[in-house]
């Protein structure tokens, strides 16, 4: 997965926009009592205690060791495990796979390893229900940032995976899934902590852009980014960064025998 070093403390008092939206996934997951979930990306947590709360048997996979650590500790009636969605092998079938949020830490050339690990995953008639960032998630973010660096001599390139529905049902569907429901939707996402919100976004979020970038840059990359989209995405009056995320949500059935 593309590196970024969890401040998973910052990641709870900053971010929790993450998970407070994906409160609207669970939904759509709708778990039911005694069936058994695996929430891929749990982050610390929140969500799988969520799905939990509906009396589900959920099981909560993260490849960050800090994530883990920290679900463990926050919700320590629940069972987390640190594992890759690439290579961890599903123990027994699972009722339904969710993920919010997370898919698109896992580079394009991976998804067919994970894609194959869902289907595993999944008892017949299971379910495969995700968001991640959609095409043109946080575009101008993302492009000014990496041409602020690039003006400065740093070779940066985008991490993050955001499929289309065109470009991602298929793959979902080579995988003995039936894509049901897919949606590719704009989710203007205003970030915490007022004039500070983009820059904390990017000190989250942003590790494998600046990786190898010393600190001096670091922070002129930053200030001119903030001088560059303030007109579009920074509100004086209320002093909020707004993110211009963009998510694709779908849900998948095992497709066995159509
Ligand atoms: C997202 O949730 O869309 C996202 C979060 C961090 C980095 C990139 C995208």
């Amino acid at each position: 997965m593309s590196g970024n070093e969890w401040e998973t403390d910052d990641y709870d008092d900053n971010h929790g926009f993450v998970y407070e939206y994906g409160a609207s996934v669970v939904e759509l997951l709708d778990p039911q009592p005694g069936e058994r979930i695996l929430d891929l990306g749990c982050g610390t947590g929140h969500l799988t205690k969520e799905i939990a709360a509906r009396g589900a048997d959920v099981l909560g996979i993260d490849a960050s060791a800090e994530m883990i650590e920290t679900a463990s500790e926050e919700h320590s009636d629940l069972d987390f495990r640190q594992a890759d969605a690439r290579t961890v092998e599903p123990d027994g079938e699972f009722d339904a796979v969710f993920s919010n949020a997370a898919l698109h830490w896992i580079p394009e050339a991976d998804h067919d390893a994970v894609l194959a690990m869902v289907e595993e995953a999944l008892a017949p008639e299971g379910r495969f229900v995700a968001e991640l960032g959609g095409t043109g998630n946080i575009q101008q973010i993302a492009t000014t940032t990496i041409d602020e660096l690039a003006q400065r001599g740093y070779d940066a390139t985008q991490p993050w995976y955001f499929p289309s529905i065109g470009e991602y049902t298929p793959r979902i569907e080579e995988y003995g899934m039936e894509v049901s429901r897919a949606i590719l939707f704009d989710r203007p996402t205003e970030l915490d902590d007022g004039a500070r919100g983009l820059e904390n976004w990017l000190g989250m979020f942003g590790d494998s852009i600046f990786e190898g970038v010393p600190e001096h840059d670091q922070r002129a990359v930053i200030e001119a980014v903030e001088d560059r989209l303030k007109d579009d995405l920074f509100d004086a009056e209320t002093s909020t960064w707004t993110a211009d995320y963009r998510r694709l949500r779908f849900v998948a059935e095992r497709s066995d025998g159509l």
